[in-house]
């Protein structure tokens, strides 16, 4: 079954195309990774795909119920503890005790603790409102999330752990994600499939599925699919590029 199928997507920004004929789909219970390099589209993607952009072509077919996506930054609203922030994914019909016990599972799954709960994002650490960001989307019970280069901002440590977070709570039972990076090794890490997107508007070039399952895969793994990817597979030579049309 598939969660999301995106068919003949095109895109142009200032009469500049950015995408052209992508077809794309994600199964149910799927995780994939999109990468590709810098400016190649995969945000604009990711926004039409969450029906935050209308696209010029194509069409989108959404078979899961409510999504959620978590940004490149962690928009929470400054006025509002993290505990109100978390709160706001959640329908407005859900109230008192069985709202608090959703926010409550929801930040705990994101390792926050309950002292963290009631202080406003001025006094949480960027990784901790990354955290308060990833606790609003699974507090929303969506079953797909959509992630924008997430973890970017995040020391490697934290990172990890966010990627821990995700394999958890992402492509497992019900829920499936798209999960947009330019990081090769946390493709790797927490996808079911890696899919590319072409560095000029020329759709998927191409997708691999990784081997073993999201969080069966070890550092060395890891470590060594990564560079047979890099080095021999000629799909992947260009992901980690910055897109030339920006660059100096
Ligand atoms: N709202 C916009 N108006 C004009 N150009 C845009 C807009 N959004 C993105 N672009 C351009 O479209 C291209 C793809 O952007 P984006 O989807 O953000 O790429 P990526 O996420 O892969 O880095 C870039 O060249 C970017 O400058
Ligand atoms: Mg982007």
């Amino acid at each position: 079954m598939t969660a999301l199928h995106l068919t003949g997507i095109g895109h142009a920004f200032l009469g500049r195309t950015i995408l052209d004929r992508v077809t794309l789909s994600v199964g149910e219970g799927e995780l994939v990774a999109l990468v590709g390099p810098s400016g190649c589209g995969k945000s604009t993607l990711l926004h039409i795909a969450a029906g935050l952009v209308e696209p010029r072509q194509g069409h989108i077919d959404r078979s899961y119920t409510r999504h959620s996506v978590v940004f490149q930054e962690p928009r929470l609203l400054p006025w509002a503890t993290a505990r109100k922030n978390i709160g706001l994914a959640l329908p407005a019909t859900s109230l008192g005790r069985e709202r608090q016990r959703r926010i409550g599972a929801a930040a705990s799954a994101a390792a926050l603790e309950e002292d963290d709960l009631d202080k406003y994002p001025v006094q949480l650490s960027g990784g901790m409102k990354q955290r308060t960001a990833i606790a609003r989307a699974l507090a929303s019970e969506a079953d797909f999330l959509f992630f924008d280069e997430p973890f970017t901002a995040l020391d490697p440590a934290l990172r990890r752990h966010m990627q821990d977070i995700v394999i958890r709570h992402a492509g497992t039972g019900q829920r499936a994600g798209l999960f947009i990076t330019h990081d090769m090794a946390e493709a790797v890490r927490i996808a079911h499939r890696i899919v590319v997107l072409d560095r000029r508007g020329g759709g998927i070039s191409g997708e691999r599925p990784v081997p073993l399952k999201p969080g069966q895969r070890d550092d060395r793994m890891i470590f060594e699919t990564v560079r047979h990817f890099m080095k021999e597979d000629p799909l992947f030579r260009h992901v980690e590029e910055i897109d030339e049309r920006r660059a100096g």
